[in-house]
């Protein structure tokens, strides 16, 4: 029989449709929930099964109304007249959208438009990006709602949980684990009560503004030339001493700091050492640039108090030695971007700092509901902001989107590069890995990464070794 044959009760409903004016949603679902699509349908209603799939002409509906009526199911929906003007049209726009969308229920339509490259997609202004990066506020009332997030979970797929559960926390696990269908609850309530429209809105907008302001006062931001030169010339790994000694003594104050630096306990020479090529002789090229990095990108912070400044600069600096530490382990291989993005990750608490934004506490690791805050008051997190800084730096793509996603990493391109930071970000708040404070895709990575166990008291040695490194860098740096 010919598909138009087995479409043809719908041909007629269509007729009907069409002389009376009005609209008819064709809906296409699975057939292993057609039982529970024919148990939301109405009198007035057409269903009929075609393969293995259920295909259904709901009179006089819009797709927003059809979407809501099968909430939990997946499925494929063509509206006549926008979509088609026969039933065959309409029937393949349904499964077209259908297949799209794979089995995927609602749920996961909902969490994509909070979906970075969603978003990129949807609005081709490079703002956006950072804007519309994450919806930290939606990611923390989920997790104050367990029982309707283990419902809305509940019909996934193991690979569309794993999606979702890399946004949350870690430790919501078993909470999530015991929960029926979506039946009986009705989640898009809960988003209602809650104003997510209004809510997204009401960020993107603030969002905006914010980064409004801070191209106003960019020119406090600006990236010391020296710090690009340095940046650019680390990338090549058989440069001659001599042509980054050259690079950097043409700036003899970063000169004098760096070689106050080396000539320190930190490093315990007995030798005098008096030369930028001197200490790239003995140190390396790499220990040099990210020295001389960190001393000249360290005028920024002298846009806020010096109290926060110090604090922020000793982060900063543990978490960018410990990414160092860390990230080979984690089977991130390549050096160049490690250091700069454990140093610069929460660079955007600078900005908020100068504004007189809400920042979370300086020397408590991030939570959902302390980066919802940061995004409910700038619109944006320390983590977009962050990251917004470094593309106008023009800074490498990678760096960029490991510093967006430090705070969930899970959405990273290069997820060893965003969990290693993410971790070094927690041992440097607690001086261990404390699991209870870490994303869930951060601890997949770690119990799927091959190569002998990193114990917490070699973590807890590290820590200690590197703070005390650290605040002798720190301390130096403060009265140069
Ligand atoms: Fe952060
Ligand atoms: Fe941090």
């Amino acid at each position: 029989m010919k598909e138009t044959d087995i479409l043809a009760p719908l041909t007629i409903e269509l007729q009907k449709v069409c002389s009376l004016g009005g609209n008819m949603s064709i809906v296409v679902v699975p057939e292993k929930y057609a039982d529970r699509a024919l148990g939301y349908t109405r009198d007035v209603d057409t269903a009929l099964k075609y393969q293995e799939y259920l295909i259904i002409g709901l009179f006089g509906m819009e797709a927003d109304e059809a979407a809501t009526l099968f909430l939990s199911i997946p499925k494929g929906i063509a509206v006549y007249p926008q979509d088609g003007k026969d039933i065959k049209t309409l029937f393949f726009g349904a499964m077209e959208r259908l297949r799209v969308k794979g089995t995927s229920p609602w749920a996961k339509r909902l969490w994509e438009t909070i979906n970075e490259s969603n978003a990129m997609e949807r609005q081709p202004d490079p703002e956006n990006r950072f804007i519309s990066a994450s919806f930290y506020q939606f990611l923390s009332t989920l997790v104050s709602h367990p029982e309707e997030l283990s419902r809305i979970m509940a019909d996934m797929n193991d690979t569309e949980q794993h999606w979702v559960r890399d946004y949350l926390p870690y430790g919501l696990g078993s909470t999530l684990n015991n929960a029926g269908g979506c039946e009986g609850l009705d989640v898009s309530v809960l988003f209602e009560e809650w104003q997510y429209r209004e809510k997204t809105a009401h960020k993107l907008e603030t969002g905006k503004k914010t980064l409004r302001k801070f191209r106003n006062i960019e020119h406090l931001f600006t990236l010391p030339s020296i710090s690009r030169e340095i940046i650019d010339v680390a990338r090549d790994p058989l440069l001659a001493a001599s042509k980054m000694a050259r690079i950097i003594e043409r700036d003899p104050v970063l000169t004098s700091r760096l070689l106050k630096v080396v000539n320190s306990a930190f490093y315990g020479f007995h030798r005098q050492i008096d030369s930028v090529e001197h200490a790239i002789v003995i140190l390396g090229n790499d220990e040099v640039v990210n020295l001389a990095f960190s001393i000249a990108i360290y005028k920024i912070l002298e846009t806020i108090s010096p109290c926060h400044a110090q604090r922020l600069w000793e982060h900063s600096l543990i978490v960018a030695h410990l990414s160092q530490w860390l990230g080979p382990l984690l089977g991130y291989k390549s050096k160049d971007k490690i250091y700069t993005v454990g140093l610069l990750h929460d660079f955007g608490k600078i900005v908020f700092l100068q504004r007189g934004h809400y920042i979370s506490d300086i020397d408590t690791p991030s939570s959902l509901q302390d980066l919802a805050q940061e995004e409910k008051d700038s619109g944006l997190s320390h983590a977009e902001m962050g990251a917004y800084i470094a593309e106008r730096w023009n800074l490498p793509e990678g760096i960029v989107d490991a510093l967006v996603s430090h705070h969930l990493p899970g959405k990273a391109k290069d997820k060893a590069l965003a969990v290693t930071i993410h971790v070094a970000d927690i041992i440097a708040h607690n001086g261990k890995i404390d699991m209870s404070q870490l994303n869930n895709a951060a601890v997949r990575f770690l119990s799927q990464r091959k190569g002998p166990p990193i114990s917490q008291e070699l973590v807890c040695r590290t820590y200690e070794k590197v703070t005390e490194r650290v605040k002798k860098v720190s301390d130096i740096e403060d009265g140069a």
